[in-house]
């Protein structure tokens, strides 16, 4: 499939990469056959220490091979992150003990940082700022990858508001695998507006890494066995919480911050407390809404995180409060439901974690009326308002395509051109979908350049979503129909790298609108984001700056396993 060239160099290196025991991956052969249809990716020597730039923190980060207690019984070998805090405010790093999860990094706004990443993998790795506003040589494209053994020095300043971001390894196909056996970390930024609101801090402001793994019969962890593990995104029967299994947390009768990030390769969630008490939300990705938001139930994809107001003040000491994952549907074809091995479907009814009361006090922060303010933009202020970059999901035999092309380094098309410091509007769609002939015809046009097989259908419309669901179910996933007409009947939780976003509008294609209705009001769209859940049949306006950096900004699904099926592209800000 597509072009042939450049392959080598990958090629060789995957298979260098691959040979080591622990990792060894289940789906090679098909692997090996995405890899034919991308462009070569360089290997660069790692940026290394820059004299002149005085770090406020400094901190040696390493990744590597070990051993933790996740189930009871026999240990789980995982990937981990561990940090060494060379310089700077001793809460800057903060292990979780116990726990695969990487350190919790805490910077403030302003500060000058510097990490050195060591590499003690067998394959190459790459760490990215998921949520950071930093320079494009900082931001762990995957062309800064480095082999097992070598140092990369990140050097950059907190730009970031307020907010949760996360650190994880961003290498060339193979993200999903190394999150999926545990790299993957929080980082929160601070800044003076959030500290004046005096929020719950300390033992009151708790993390909620949410992530699904699923283990063999010897604690060991089971990653992707066949194709349609990786078309649908891999699904584990275990929920795990800061990388534990039925977490539990003994709480005062009081307000706390829960700060939630859906840490998951592809799950989706619909968090709710059991006893239908409604969500207090008071921030997202980029950080504290406005003022606060009161929600039946929230969705979190992967990628995604919430700010939680959670108040247990009145609650009788012994009492519990179960936060679920409620019930929904229609974010996974119906086959993809069907296939959904092992206990835990997508969209079924299961609990998350416990807040169980153990201590009675009597007084209790409130709720601020107003959190924040930032700068929020109008259609008016975007530089293309009545023409917005297409970013349209499809795919293709057996891949993944944003605006027609599966990911390949140096394939910059002139939609992803984007002239620095301009605000963009920006349009996330299903190119099947209708109501987007334009954009969807040129989807095809390109595909037909690359020889893209799955495109033709797309191109001409014909490849319905009851179509191409009956082409799955009698050809099945391995078969040569592949998943055409499948990922438009699919939720896709699209990121974008650099600055946060708004979410302009969103709009549903007639068709879908029950599946919609279990998922709708859980959707908090008014902060800024970097990540948001595209449902299917549903078209996402955001509206989205580009200032003070130029280079390479990836887009992608954060379903990683789509990421590495070449779900992803780069735009060039110029
Ligand atoms: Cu969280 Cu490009 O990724
Ligand atoms: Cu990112
Ligand atoms: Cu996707």
């Amino acid at each position: 499939m597509f072009n042939k060239n450049n392959n080598n160099y990958s090629r060789r290196r995957f298979l260098t990469q691959s040979g080591l025991g622990l990792l060894a991956f289940a789906g090679m052969p098909n692997l090996l056959n995405a890899m034919e249809g991308m462009g070569a990716m360089p290997k660069l020597p790692p940026h290394t220490a820059n004299p002149n730039f005085k770090a406020d923190v400094e901190i040696e980060l390493f990744c590597k091979p070990t051993s933790v207690a996740i189930l009871v019984g026999q240990q789980t070998q995982v990937l981990q992150y561990s940090a060494r805090l060379l310089h700077g405010p001793k809460e800057a790093v903060t292990e979780i003990p116990g726990s695969y999860l990487g350190p919790i990094i805490r910077l403030q706004k302003g500060q000058k940082v510097r990490i050195h990443l060591h590499n003690g993998l067998s394959e190459s790795t790459v760490t990215h700022w998921h949520g950071l506003h930093v320079p494009a040589e900082q931001d762990g494209h995957p062309l800064y990858a480095i082999d097992p053994g070598e140092k990369l020095v990140y050097e950059f300043e907190v730009l970031n508001r307020a907010s949760m971001n996360i650190y994880h390894p961003h290498p060339h196909e193979t993200t999903a695998k190394q999150v999926y056996h545990g790299l993957a970390g929080a980082l929160f930024v601070n800044d003076e507006e959030e500290t004046a609101l005096g929020l719950p801090s300390g033992d009151y402001e708790i993390p909620i890494v949410i992530q699904d793994r699923l283990f063999d019969a010897q604690n060991q962890l089971v990653y992707v066995r066949h194709m349609h593990d990786r078309m649908m995104g891999f699904y584990g029967d275990r929920i795990l919480v800061n990388g534990r299994a039925d977490f539990q947390m003994d709480v005062d009768s009081r307000a706390y911050r829960l700060r939630f990030l859906n840490g998951s390769t592809a799950r989706i969630y619909k968090l709710g407390w059991d006893d239908g008490t409604p969500i207090t939300v008071i921030g997202v990705d980029g950080g504290l809404l406005e003022k606060p938001e009161t929600k039946p139930y929230m969705m979190l994809a992967p990628g995604e995180r919430l700010d939680v107001w959670a108040d247990f003040s009145g609650r009788a000491e012994g009492s519990q409060l179960v936060m679920r994952s409620l019930a929904f549907s229609g974010v996974l074809p119906k086959m993809g439901m069907m296939m959904n091995h092992g206990g835990l479907p997508v969209g079924s009814d299961y609990p998350i974690f416990t807040a169980k009361v153990t201590r009675k006090v009597s007084d209790s922060p409130k709720l601020p009326n107003t959190l924040s303010s930032f700068r929020r933009y109008a259609i008016a202020d975007t530089a293309n308002p009545n023409k917005p970059v297409p970013i349209a999901i499809s795919e293709a035999h057996m891949a993944m395509l944003l605006n027609g092309r599966s990911y390949a380094y140096n394939d910059v098309q002139d939609i992803e051109r984007i002239p620095v410091n301009t605000v963009q509007l920006m349009e996330i769609f299903h190119a099947h979908g209708g109501g987007h002939g334009q954009t969807t015809a040129n989807g095809g046009q390109e595909a037909g350049h690359q020889g893209g097989m799955g495109m033709g259908g797309m191109r001409h419309g014909g490849m319905g979503g009851g179509m191409g669901m009956g082409g799955m179910r009698h050809g099945g996933m391995g078969g040569g129909m592949g998943g055409m007409g499948m990922m438009m009947a699919m939720a896709h939780p699209i990121h974008l790298h650099g600055q946060s976003f708004q979410i302009a509008s969103r709009s549903i294609a007639n068709g879908n609108e029950n599946d919609y209705a279990t998922v709708h009001e859980g959707f908090i769209d008014n902060g800024l984001k970097d990540t948001v859940l595209v449902m299917p049949g549903e078209s996402v306006r955001i509206i989205k700056p580009f200032q003070d950096f130029k280079g390479l900004f990836m887009y992608h699904c954060h379903n990683l396993e789509h990421e590495d099926m070449g779900m992803m592209r780069d735009f060039l800000v110029v």
